[in-house]
């Protein structure tokens, strides 16, 4: 990235300023190759493309959303469908897809468990201020769960 911009810096620096307001064709194609870098900058920005994120950080990887889920799964030892709502399609017709951006009941009671498990960790344990609280794990989902969804009927 850094190359291109030094790039676009020589290109501009090149020409004589005034040179370069009497020719418009410069101009365009100095203004194309700039839009042309903020396009790839913003393509190449971490993050994601999720739409629904209200207690996990919203700049997450997928990597890192993807293990989440995956520790989610193992410790209460339940699928994806235990907090995802099915996709509806056009004709109103429950599928075998789930929406993962649509929020349900189960989904909703998991976020208030997040937001549990990052009061704790930060109120009750030393923690790295460096880290994102909702990936501090000295209590974890399993340190309750288990395995079990319900641990208050054990
Ligand atoms: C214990 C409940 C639970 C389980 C099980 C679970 N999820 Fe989630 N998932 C959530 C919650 C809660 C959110 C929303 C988090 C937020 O609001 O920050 C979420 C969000 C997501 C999102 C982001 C959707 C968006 O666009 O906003 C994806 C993708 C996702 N989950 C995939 C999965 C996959 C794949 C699995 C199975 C491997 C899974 N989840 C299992 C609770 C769960
Ligand atoms: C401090 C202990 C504790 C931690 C930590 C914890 N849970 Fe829970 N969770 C419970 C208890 C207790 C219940 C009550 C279940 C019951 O009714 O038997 C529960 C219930 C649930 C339920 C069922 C819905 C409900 O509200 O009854 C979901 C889903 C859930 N937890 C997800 C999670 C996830 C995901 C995490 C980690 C982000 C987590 N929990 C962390 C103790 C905990």
């Amino acid at each position: 990235m850094w190359l291109l911009r030094r790039n676009i810096y020589i290109v501009i620096s090149s020409f004589e300023m005034e040179n370069m307001f009497k020719n418009h064709k410069y101009i365009v194609l100095i203004s194309t190759l700039i839009i042309g870098v903020i396009g790839i900058s913003a393509s190449l920005q971490p993050g994601s493309d999720f739409k629904n994120l209200r207690v996990l950080p919203k700049d997450i990887t997928e990597q890192k959303l993807d293990s989440i889920m995956d520790s989610y799964c193992k410790a209460l030892n339940v699928g994806c469908d235990f907090c995802h709502e099915k996709k509806v399609d056009s004709t109103g017709k429950v599928t075998d897809d789930l929406d993962f951006a649509a929020d349900g009941i189960m989904k909703e009671n998991a976020r208030g468990m997040i937001t549990l498990m990052i009061d704790i960790n930060t109120r009750y344990f030393y923690y790295d201020k460096t880290i994102q609280p909702a990936y501090l794990n000295a209590v974890s989902c399993n340190t309750c769960h288990r395995g079990n969804p319900f641990p208050l009927n054990e």
